[in-house]
């Protein structure tokens, strides 16, 4: 016996609806469970403003792969199901215009891209908000390190400290607002919103923590801003993100491996990092005040104050210059400074080693080692100009480096 021919149509169509059903629910499970792979692509969530970032990119990620699994899909289903009869060389039906499947593609897609705008500028205007209490550094990007600045006040002067032991200009200084040191580590701790200030001496970087989830340009002539929230205690690499010249990979948290004073192989930290202390007594006890107390008293020994001022970071002398007493080992875009006491003062005739090290700061391309390019940063002396070294700053650093004799010669120099 055979149905008339309405009961048999409404039984396949009934039938295909309980398929797409189920297969929109594969879509909608497979979505989800491929957001979950998430966190196996993304590096350790640090921050607060990371677990939003993330769970937004996890909403995204399952969207596409939702998108991805339909469209593979129907690739399949219709690669098997349509596929051509032997000997069957006829065209297809044509087919023309389906005004409920184009109103279908243009909603749901449009619907995706309101949620997703709506989602994202709250992700965004909660990340960027002005947080209470925040922990502000300024940072300083050229070409090719990062330099952070750190605030002394007269309320945070280290235990035991007061602004009468200090010599004169500085405690003059400390009652005017404070005075700063710079290092080449930004360090804060748990839990403590941070804003950072972005400024650059020359051309455009970008800053980047991607254990943060924060990145931002650093434009010429201007101030940027980025503020996170640290979670988690630990080390997390700061990167340059915008090609900025020859030493750009280099302007980043590199992890080396060195001999240590007894002789034995040591992973170290080289170039920019973020250390997030668990707390803001050992903030303090380990970071804050030992690097503080260098800059309140600083050492009369010009050749002390000169490694100190080196040793800071203030100057990105690091990234390109290899010196075994500062543990500066991966520098290879500028000559070797291990041994440059020993030959100062032969390198220019007429010139001193004396001479010979201001010009190269002051005016670096007036004469290059041969086998380098003129890359080196020119450090003025004036205040208002880029890349400021006051006259002080290049004496003790003159000083120090003509005292750097017995270190190993390079075969380049
Ligand atoms: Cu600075 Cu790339």
């Amino acid at each position: 016996m055979t149905l008339p021919k309405t009961v048999q149509s409404s039984g396949r169509s009934s039938n295909a609806i309980l398929w797409i059903a189920a297969a929109g629910a594969a879509i909608i499970v497979g979505g989800i469970v491929i957001a979950q792979l998430q966190p196996l692509i993304f590096p350790t969530v640090g921050s607060a403003e990371a677990q939003q970032v993330d769970a937004l990119f996890r909403f995204m990620f399952a969207i596409g792969g939702m998108i991805f699994l339909l469209v593979e899909g129907v690739l399949v289903y219709s690669i098997l199901r349509y596929r051509v009869k032997p000997g069957d060389l006829s065209d297809g039906p044509p087919i023309q215009g389906n005004t409920t499947l184009e109103f279908v593609w243009t909603l749901i897609p449009a619907i995706i891209v309101l949620v997703l705008t709506i989602y994202s500028w709250a992700v965004w205007s909660s990340t960027h908000s002005i947080k209470p209490n925040e922990h502000t550094v300024s940072a300083v990007g050229a070409r090719f390190a990062w330099t952070f600045n750190y605030v002394i006040d007269q309320a945070n002067l280290p235990d035991g400290v007061s602004i009468d032991q200090l010599n004169p200009e500085i405690a003059d200084d400390l009652r005017d607002g404070g005075i700063s040191f710079s290092y080449n580590q930004l360090a804060t701790w748990v839990d403590q919103p941070v804003a950072v200030s972005l400024t650059t001496q020359d051309v455009n970087h970008a800053f980047w923590i991607p254990g943060m989830r924060v990145k931002q340009d650093l434009l010429a002539g201007r101030t940027t801003e980025i503020r996170f929230t640290p979670i988690e205690a630990g080390v997390y690499r700061i990167v340059c993100a915008e090609l900025c010249g020859a030493g750009h990979g280099a302007m980043a948290g590199q992890v080396v491996t060195q001999l240590n004073e007894a002789g034995e192989e040591e992973q170290v930290l080289q170039g920019a990092w973020l250390i997030v202390y668990p707390d803001e007594a050992t903030y303090r006890r380990e970071f804050f005040e030992p690097e503080a107390m260098h800059a309140l008293f600083p050492p009369e020994d010009p050749v002390l104050l000169g490694r100190q001022i080196l040793a800071s970071g203030e100057y990105p002398c690091a990234t390109c210059h290899k010196l075994t007493d500062l543990n500066w080992a991966t520098g290879v875009l500028g000559p070797n400074l291990d041994g440059i006491g020993d030959r100062a003062d032969d390198r220019i005739p007429n010139l001193t080693g004396e001479e010979y090290i201001h010009q190269s700061i002051r005016e670096p391309y007036a004469f290059l080692v041969p086998g380098y390019g003129a890359i080196m940063t020119q450090f003025n002396d004036e205040p208002n100009e880029p890349n400021y070294m006051p006259e002080e700053d290049l004496n003790a650093i003159i000083a120090y480096l003509l005292s750097q004799t017995a270190g190993v010669e390079a075969a380049s120099n």
